[in-house]
């Protein structure tokens, strides 16, 4: 089976999913989109509302930054995947819980499966916590490429969300961003 096939039952299994009572309050699953042949996963945090409305990863202001950054390495959207650690929005952009990043879990890792990036880019804190459990903060750990014990390499970085309305996190999102091409080259 293709590996976008593979991604689509996934992305089926996603939309029947009542795991978490997040399937109570939203209005669509958002379970990931891009190229299923990409070199580099982006995980961010959770749907927000615009991606709930419409079911698409980062369509809404920080989905416009991440373009941005995206095309100032050469890339577009097309070209990469995009996915969440939660598939489902949480009532009022509220921080993820841990039940529902566990029950979460099992579609993110099927994913990372089938698509077998070179790199996973962690977009803020709940990306890092849930793939690199225990390494530090993302103060610490923003910008810097680590090969995990798995094998598998992943890339910290501030939410563009969150560097959206903070000028100094904005640089560093656009300084650290600015690293990947050198650091996909080197795995
Ligand atoms: N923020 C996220 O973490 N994910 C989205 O899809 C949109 C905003």
């Amino acid at each position: 089976m293709s590996k976008q096939s593979q991604l689509n039952e996934i992305a089926a299994e996603i939309t029947q999913c009542v795991k978490c009572p997040l399937a109570n309050s939203r209005n669509n699953t958002v379970p990931g989109s891009g190229n299923p042949e990409a070199d580099i996963l982006f995980v961010g945090e959770a749907p927000g509302q615009k991606e709930d409305e419409q079911g698409i990863p980062f369509c809404g202001a920080a989905g416009k930054f991440l373009d941005e950054m995206l095309y100032t390495i050469g890339l577009s959207r097309d070209q990469v995947f995009i996915a969440n650690t939660l598939k489902c929005r949480p009532p009022e952009n509220r921080d993820p819980e841990d039940s529902e990043k566990q029950a979460c879990r099992p579609y993110l890792d099927k994913q990372v499966e089938v698509i077998k990036p070179k790199l996973i880019v962690c977009l803020g804190r709940h990306s890092v916590a849930n793939f690199m459990p225990g390494a530090g903060g993302i103060s610490k750990l923003h910008g810097k490429a680590v090969r995990r014990p798995n094998g598998q390499v992943y890339l910290a970085l501030y939410h563009p969300a969150a560097a959206l309305h903070n000028g100094g996190l904005r640089s560093t999102l656009i300084e650290d961003f600015k690293k990947i091409p050198a650091i996909l080259n080197k795995i």
